[in-house]
């Protein structure tokens, strides 16, 4: 079996659950953003690298909103999944979502773009498998991230050229 054959959304799905604690908090007692980001971070690698069946790093998150607080407390669940695959980079959508109270309904608090980039182990990128949407949704989306990289690429910072003359 090649390590590139394709690959669907559901085979690298990825979620966690977890109450938030005292540690995870901020000065005003509610959760840190940080906490969340760390835990979205967590997340994508393990979705992107089941995918790439090899280790991955994380190259850039795209604007994060938190729509609404989490609170110590709160149990809170990351979920995650590909929406598109390039050649060696792979989208990770990551949904994360608070029960403010057991049993309650979840809310949605903060929604994220991740790309991860696999790697050999020269630290080089290294190829991953095409990804086969499988439903009208999952085509969609996989659209919608192709012109997302597409978006990300155009407008990544070129490494400045310092002139002190100026
Ligand atoms: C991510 C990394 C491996 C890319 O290496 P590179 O030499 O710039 O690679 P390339 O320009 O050939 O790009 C490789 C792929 O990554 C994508 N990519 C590179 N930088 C990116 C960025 N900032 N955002 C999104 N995608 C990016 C490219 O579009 C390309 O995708 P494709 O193969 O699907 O077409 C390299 O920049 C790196 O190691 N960064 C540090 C990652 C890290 O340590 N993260 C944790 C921080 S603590």
């Amino acid at each position: 079996v090649s390590d590139l054959e394709l690959s669907s959304v559901e085979r690298s799905r990825a979620s966690v659950v977890r109450l938030m604690v005292p540690t995870d908090a901020n000065f005003s007692g509610n959760v840190f953003g940080g906490s969340i980001l760390s835990e979205i971070d967590r997340v994508a690698y393990v979705t992107a690298s089941r995918h790439a069946r090899r280790r991955t790093v994380t190259a850039s998150i795209d604007r994060v909103d938190f729509i609404a607080p989490v609170h110590v407390g709160d149990v809170v669940d990351f979920d995650a999944c590909l929406t598109w695959v390039g050649t060696t980079s792979m989208e990770v959508w990551v949904r994360v979502s608070a029960e403010e109270t057991l049993g309650g309904t979840p809310q949605l608090v903060v929604e994220a773009f991740v790309t991860m980039v696999a790697v050999g182990d020269d630290g080089r990128p290294a190829r991953v498998p095409p990804l086969e949407p499988a439903s009208d949704d999952e085509r969609r989306r996989f659209e919608e991230g192709r012109a997302r990289a597409e978006q990300r690429r155009r407008s990544r910072r070129r490494p400045e050229v310092r002139n002190d003359a100026v």
